[in-house]
């Protein structure tokens, strides 16, 4: 049996982490942004709600460069360090998924490809890393991704 005060204890921890498991879950929203970038770099403003996600510690985000034809997966991996890298698999081209903290990667439903946020092959049959852009953090608000190599 367990006591009122026990109950009250265990109730509180619950509440204490519902946020947590509310963020934790919108982290995993699967987010397009078209951008048309002018220059070859791509200028992402934190404080704008269209990439909220991006403002927590493992957030994941696809950001579509339309005139390249190119979709990046943008993955905050630090409090002041971001990765970018094509979402294209080097296997035969599928889409990857966004980071997923559960699993610690990037994964490709087609044959299971498995890939760290800077696109390092972790496991399966992908032969060469997911192309990476530079990204550069004011470590405030802007986050600068350069895609000229794209
Ligand atoms: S296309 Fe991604 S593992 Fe084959």
């Amino acid at each position: 049996m367990i006591s009122r005060r026990e109950l009250l204890q265990h109730s509180a921890t619950l509440l204490s982490l519902t946020p947590l498991r509310l963020l934790a879950s919108c982290v995993h929203s699967p987010t397009s942004i078209e951008v048309e970038p002018v220059t070859n770099t791509i200028r992402i403003d934190l404080r704008n709600p269209e990439y909220a996600v991006l403002r927590v510690i493992q957030g994941s985000q696809y950001v579509s460069i339309q005139h390249k034809r190119v979709s990046l997966i943008v993955t905050r991996v630090s409090s002041d360090q971001f990765d970018a890298v094509s979402s294209e698999c080097t296997h035969h081209g599928c889409d990857v998924n966004l980071y997923d903290p559960l699993v610690g990667g990037l994964s490709c439903d087609c044959h299971h490809s498995f890939y760290a946020p800077d696109g390092t092959v972790l496991g399966g049959p992908a032969p060469k890393p997911l192309p990476k852009a530079l990204t550069i953090f004011d470590g405030v608000h802007i986050l600068k991704i350069d895609i000229s190599t794209f």
